[in-house]
């Protein structure tokens, strides 16, 4: 039966499978890598319209990457959140530089390289018999299957079992696609599916399957952020802890500032709290910061509330 349902899907991702995408026209590991890294988090569209390629011209190599400065990845990450990503291909860089790793094990044992992309590195690059388990693919198992629930080991055995060892760059991708395109979160398009016949979704309501997450609400966190303006420069620092690690902000506190002129408030939500802040400009000196002009923080790698609080500045001009 598998047999039908490959060559199905094969046919179908030849004619409707999203060809263009520049990581699928190249085998170079290194590519696939950074188009894998990026695509875990972000949008397809906004990769490849805004961060793709600019990456890749600033860092064509993987000894490129490992030889810059961290700072200069970041601040080519920016606009791209989670910088933990950033962080973790510059170490990755550094620790497999000149060549990526040839295996999964390899690939497995560098920072910020999980199961899923391993696999997905290692299919796409170098044809290796190994199936992939991102959301999408998550999403077409448990429809596929009929399945409300299931832990990450069962899926992984699902992906096992549904998967196509002959042809696992194809079988890949074309998951990747359906998910994308066709068997959607909130929407299917059960008829144009390779799968139709033989899903257990679609022969019932798919989007019985899975069961809803339990949404989690985030807490919110409420600062004041003070830009302090000393000779018409504005302070600065990097941060140090784990939290956007390496990237410029302005300072941040928990009590509203003695004096300053009060701005308008920013909201930037992370996967993990939602940051509600009240933004001032203070005249003043503050000696944990470091000073620089408004062009110069142009050049720095700044946090996306960093980003809206400067847009605030500029457009207050005061
Ligand atoms: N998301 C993750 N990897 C992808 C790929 N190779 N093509 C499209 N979307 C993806």
């Amino acid at each position: 039966m598998n047999e039908d349902l490959h060559t199905s899907l094969l046919q179908w991702y030849e004619s409707h499978g999203r060809h263009t995408l520049p990581w699928r026209n190249t085998a170079d590991p290194y590519r696939i890598w950074i188009s894998e890294i990026m695509l875990q988090q972000t949008q397809v569209k906004t990769v490849l319209e805004r961060f793709y390629f600019p990456f890749l011209e600033r860092f064509p190599t993987l000894p490129s990457l490992a030889s810059a400065p961290l700072d200069d990845v970041l601040k080519q990450w920016e606009g791209l959140g989670y910088y933990t990503r950033a962080k973790n291909l510059h170490k990755a860089a550094q620790l497999a530089a000149p060549f990526m790793p040839k295996s999964v094990d390899g690939l497995l044992a560098l920072p910020g390289i999980g199961k899923s992309t391993a696999h997905a590195i290692a299919a796409f690059a170098y044809a290796i018999p190994v199936p992939i388990l991102d959301a999408n693919v998550k999403r077409i198992l448990y429809r596929f299957y009929g399945r409300r629930e299931a832990d990450e080991k069962t899926l992984w055995n699902l992906a096992e079992k549904l998967f196509d060892p002959v042809h696992p760059y194809e079988f890949n991708q074309a998951m990747m696609d359906i998910g994308a395109t066709l068997c959607l979160p909130k929407s299917t398009r059960c008829e144009e599916c390779p799968f139709q016949n033989a899903c257990k979704g679609a022969a019932g309501d798919p989007l019985h399957y899975p069961a809803p997450k339990k949404s989690k609400s985030v807490p919110v966190r409420e600062r004041h952020i003070v830009v302090y303006r000393h000779n018409g420069n504005y302070g600065l620092k990097q941060r140090t802890g784990r939290f956007l690690h390496g990237l410029w902000g302005f300072h941040e506190q928990t009590a509203a500032p003695e004096q300053g002129t009060a701005l308008d408030s920013i909201v930037q939500v992370y996967s993990h709290f939602r940051l509600e802040a009240e933004v001032w400009l203070c005249e003043g000196y503050h000696e944990e910061l470091t000073y620089f002009g408004r062009e110069e923080i142009d050049a720095l790698a700044l946090s996306g509330a960093d980003h809206k609080v400067l847009k605030q500045l500029s457009a207050s001009r005061p």
